[in-house]
């Protein structure tokens, strides 16, 4: 894809799932990846799998919740590899399953702060130090939660919902300047948070294959593939926007 090779990339939730399959790609792709995650062992795995592939590669500790760590893994990028291009805010997690009633506080909470507040903090990080460098792209993860509902999980569609708003007002505020914001709505993707989901309801995939056009669920390089393809050239007029990858599940 044009525009990927020797730019600077930030992945967060790179331990994992999604975030580990799109920072192979960034850097099959040529770009030197910050591969961010609170989880260091994924984290350092994944980061070492991508020097042995023959990319660039370093992985930064980060909690995605706390401004001081998100802060701190912006400016790992800018010392150690000269500035900043892309940032795909991926990190995420479920939460517990209640009905809206019965949601307790400490979940709505922790959602929250690492679903939507880690995006917000991400952006307030990452657009100045991309516009000190001329510009940039960001990328953020939503999910098909994001643009309808689902019952039992109203904090983590709440918090998906709100990536996209911030998505879309990120992209008119810094449009004029050099940097496009854009969304993935990612469908049911086989990662390790949709094990879980699967381990505690094992009919899961076959149901969603089954509700989906495609009729099946989605690889994490799937949707690495699209975070790359919206940080290129090839997708240089589009921002603000929210690209469904889902298999048809939500049309
Ligand atoms: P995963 O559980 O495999 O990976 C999530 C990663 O985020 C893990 O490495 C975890 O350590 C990291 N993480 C969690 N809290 C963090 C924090 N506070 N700071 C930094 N890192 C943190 O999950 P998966 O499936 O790869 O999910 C990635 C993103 O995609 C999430 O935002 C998720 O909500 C979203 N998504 C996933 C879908 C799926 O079907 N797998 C569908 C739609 C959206």
């Amino acid at each position: 894809m044009n525009g990927i090779r020797d730019s600077v990339a930030i992945v967060t939730g790179a331990s994992s799932g999604i975030g580990r399959a799109a920072a192979r790609r960034f850097a099959e792709e040529g770009a030197r990846v910050v591969a961010a995650d609170v989880d260091a062992e994924g984290g350092s795995e994944t980061a070492e799998a991508i020097r042995d592939a023959g990319g660039e590669a370093t992985f930064v500790e980060t909690d995605v919740s706390d401004r001081a760590n998100v802060e701190a893994m912006v400016e790992a990028a800018v010392d150690r590899y000269g500035g900043l291009d892309f940032a795909f805010n991926n990190a995420g997690i479920e939460g517990r399953n209640d009905s809206l009633a019965d949601q307790a506080d400490d979940n709505w909470e922790r959602v929250i702060d690492v679903n939507l507040k880690g995006v917000f903090l991400g952006l307030q990080a990452e657009i100045p130090a991309m516009l000190d460098d001329g510009g940039g792209v960001i990328v953020n993860t939503s999910s098909i939660a994001g643009v309808v509902g689902f019952q039992g999980v109203s904090p983590y569609v709440a918090s998906k919902h709100g990536v996209i708003g911030l998505t879309k007002t990120a992209a008119l505020e810094y449009g004029r300047e050099g940097v496009r914001v854009n969304a993935i709505s990612p469908g049911v993707i086989e990662t390790p948070m949709v094990e879980r989901a699967a381990a505690a309801n094992p009919e899961m995939i076959e149901a969603v294959s089954e509700a989906t056009p495609m009729g099946r669920v989605g690889d994490p390089e799937e949707i690495g593939d699209a975070a790359v393809w919206l940080c290129s050239d090839d997708a240089s007029f589009v921002t603000g926007e929210t690209l469904v990858v889902d298999g048809g599940y939500v049309s």
